[in-house]
């Protein structure tokens, strides 16, 4: 009902019309088929930098253009870095699908950096954004700035992440992130075939960023199939590491850090041959790091998951250094938070299809959930070459 009320005000407040026929499917999927790789990323960021200020020149030329015949209007997207490739990719999808649809697109990536991203949103709400698409640093940080949202009736719509603490949340669109824990946890289980093996197997844990409200979902999903297994004795954390969320956290999902532990990690309890069977990591950047600290590593190549089917990983996965990524496409997420963008702006209720599991301390947000999905050396052609996400040239 508060949203109803909130879509109904925002409605009234804007009195815009979109262009007829417009629609979030309006993107060209091959168009907006990533070319980023995280190793090419450095090379990359000048030009990304160059092109996104151009960017921005051109879209407020070309949004006065739209505005004339659509009413167009400003949606602020607030991206957490550059850093990592699929950011890069769901800032690309969003803008094009957004101003395909008639609206004016202020994109920003915060370099990691909170205070950056906090500025970044006061600044999109003083400058009159209509709605707000954001995809927070830390959770937690943006309660004091999302205020100014709440004011000024600026609808607020947390993308991928969950933002914590504040009633300035609209809605949420993310994939299933407990089921992204369950499909690696699952995948480990099946890989050592737990189910017939005696064990016992030694694994090791590493998630992601403690303030990345979406680790409590990956880590808990992966905890929930694999704890009974580290209970009965069949998996053994043979390093000792307490099995909390905390213990195997990984700042900022660094590729530096969690290469430093897992080294430490080998040289404590895997130098003298013990073999390593499995390691849990929550995503791709995370998997990189692991399998870096690898190298110091004898013996073969253990079970290793990752998420987000970054270029570097699934080359990692053809060559045998990584076992799975969870594929999430990107151009799905940007297409439904397109939609949601377009609905609160007609007046409508956007499409949500969970309104039990995400409490953001202020209540249950209505979200929508995309469906994860696992990619490995047997299916990444159908999932990933046949649907146009990769060239196999990008997998070379
Ligand atoms: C996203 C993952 C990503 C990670 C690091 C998470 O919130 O859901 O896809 O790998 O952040 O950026």
């Amino acid at each position: 009902m508060k949203k109803k009320v909130l879509s109904m005000l925002l409605c009234c407040a804007m009195t815009f019309t979109l262009l007829a026929g417009c629609s979030s499917d309006g993107g060209d999927k091959q168009a907006n088929a990533p070319e980023t790789s995280q190793t090419d990323k450095k090379e990359t960021d000048e030009k990304e930098e160059a092109k996104s200020s151009d960017d921005s020149q051109d879209t407020d030329t070309k949004s006065s253009d739209d505005g004339a015949t659509s009413g167009g209007k400003k949606v602020g997207v607030a991206m957490p870095t550059k850093d990592l490739q699929r950011w890069n990719q769901d800032g690309a999808n969003m803008k094009n699908e957004l101003e395909a649809a008639g609206f004016t697109v202020d994109l920003q990536y915060a370099n990691n950096d909170i205070a950056t991203q906090v500025s970044q949103v006061e600044n999109m709400i003083s400058s009159n954004c209509d709605i707000l698409v954001i995809a927070s640093i830390d959770g937690s940080a943006l309660g004091t700035a999302l205020k100014g949202a709440k004011e000024k009736n600026i609808p607020v719509i947390a993308y991928d992440r969950l933002i914590m603490e504040t009633d300035a949340v609209s809605y949420y669109a993310t994939f299933d992130n407990e089921s992204v824990g369950e499909i690696q946890g699952q995948y480990i289980v099946d890989q050592l075939d737990l189910e017939n093996e005696a064990g016992p197997f030694n694994i090791e844990l590493f998630t992601g960023s403690s303030d990345d409200n979406n680790c409590v979902f990956f880590f808990g999903g992966a905890m929930k199939v694999l704890q009974p297994y580290l209970d009965e004795g069949k998996l053994v954390v043979k390093s000792g590491t307490d099995t909390t969320l905390a213990a195997c956290a990984t700042p900022n999902w660094s590729t530096e850090e969690s290469q430093k532990r897992m080294e430490n990690i080998i040289a404590k309890s895997y130098s003298d041959g013990t073999t390593l069977d499995a390691v849990l990591s929550s995503n791709d950047s995370v998997a990189n790091g692991i399998t870096n600290a690898l190298a110091s590593y004898t013996g073969e190549f253990p079970v290793l998951t990752g998420q987000d089917c970054d270029i570097t990983s699934v080359k990692n996965i053809l060559a045998g250094k990584q076992s799975m990524s969870i594929f999430k496409d990107t151009r799905e997420l940007a297409s439904q938070v397109v939609k949601m963008v377009t609905a609160i702006n007609n007046g409508e209720e956007p499409e949500v299809n969970n309104t039990s599991d995400y409490d953001n301390g202020t209540g249950i947000i209505e979200t929508y959930l995309c469906t994860p999905v696992f990619v490995d050396k047997d299916n990444y052609k159908e999932l990933l070459i046949d649907s146009g996400y990769y060239t196999e040239d990008q997998l070379k």
